[in-house]
């Protein structure tokens, strides 16, 4: 087993008979799908999973896991995702695909939002290697993006992978792909990406995951927070 799928395999362990199961998007969240499914046919477990994207929500299909519309849930009771960066408050960056909306809709909703990596993913501050991804109404794009700038934001809006128009989320939204100052802290990034109109959701993740599955050359390590499993 690579690293990925050690922390997938760990995560899958969580599952509990009777839960409701949010799965992420991802190549880890890929290997966490796999082993749930697994479980379920080697323990007879009764489980539901929720999917934060459609290509999840083929996987789970395709490996036998029962997958229910998320307009059927109030809450749900495990969410495991991936994520670009991670910091040591275990504030995440995630959103490099296009299924942030969903993927931070599921991780609030849940009891616990466990996420899984490996050892790459550690970063001393969020935006450290990736550009930071904000999903903004269409007709919003540019007023959204003059407004970051004054906080001495950089970037521009997202094009599709052939480069000849935008590219759309999952949720029918424009992307900004922004840098901001390194002053900027995570908690001050997130109060100010969500206070600025037009801004449907973005890629930082503040205080909302409950533990932190790292793989690191085989080995496990679990970085908590105040939530406890
Ligand atoms: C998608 C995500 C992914 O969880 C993140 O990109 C990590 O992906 P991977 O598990 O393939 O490294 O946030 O929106």
């Amino acid at each position: 087993m690579n690293d990925k799928e050690l922390v997938a395999f760990e995560a899958a362990r969580l599952a509990k008979n009777g839960m409701v199961i949010g799965l992420g998007t991802g190549s880890t969240a890929n290997y966490f799908i796999e082993h749930l499914a697994k479980r379920q046919l080697e323990e007879g477990l009764n489980i539901s999973t929720v999917a934060s994207s459609t290509i999840s929500a083929i996987k789970a299909e395709n490996c036998g896991l029962k997958v229910v519309s998320i307009a059927q849930l109030s809450h749900i009771d495990l969410y495991v995702d991936g994520a670009d960066e991670i910091t040591s408050n275990l504030s995440l960056l995630k959103g490099r695909g296009q299924d942030l909306v969903m993927e931070k809709l599921l991780a609030k909703a849940a009891n616990q939002f466990i996420v899984v990596a490996d050892k790459s993913k550690l970063v001393n501050r969020i935006g450290e290697k990736f550009i930071i991804p904000i999903e903004v109404i269409p007709s919003a794009w540019q007023m959204v993006k003059h407004q970051l700038e004054k906080h001495g934001a950089e970037g521009d809006i997202r094009l599709n992978a052939s480069k000849d128009n935008v590219a759309i989320s999952a949720h029918g939204s424009y992307i900004l792909d922004m840098r901001f100052p390194e002053h900027i802290n995570d908690e001050a990034l997130n109060a100010l990406l969500n206070n600025t109109p037009g801004i449907v959701e973005h890629g930082v993740f503040y205080g909302i995951a409950s533990q932190v599955l790292i793989a690191d050359n085989g080995n496990i390590e679990v970085m908590h927070t105040q939530k406890p499993l």
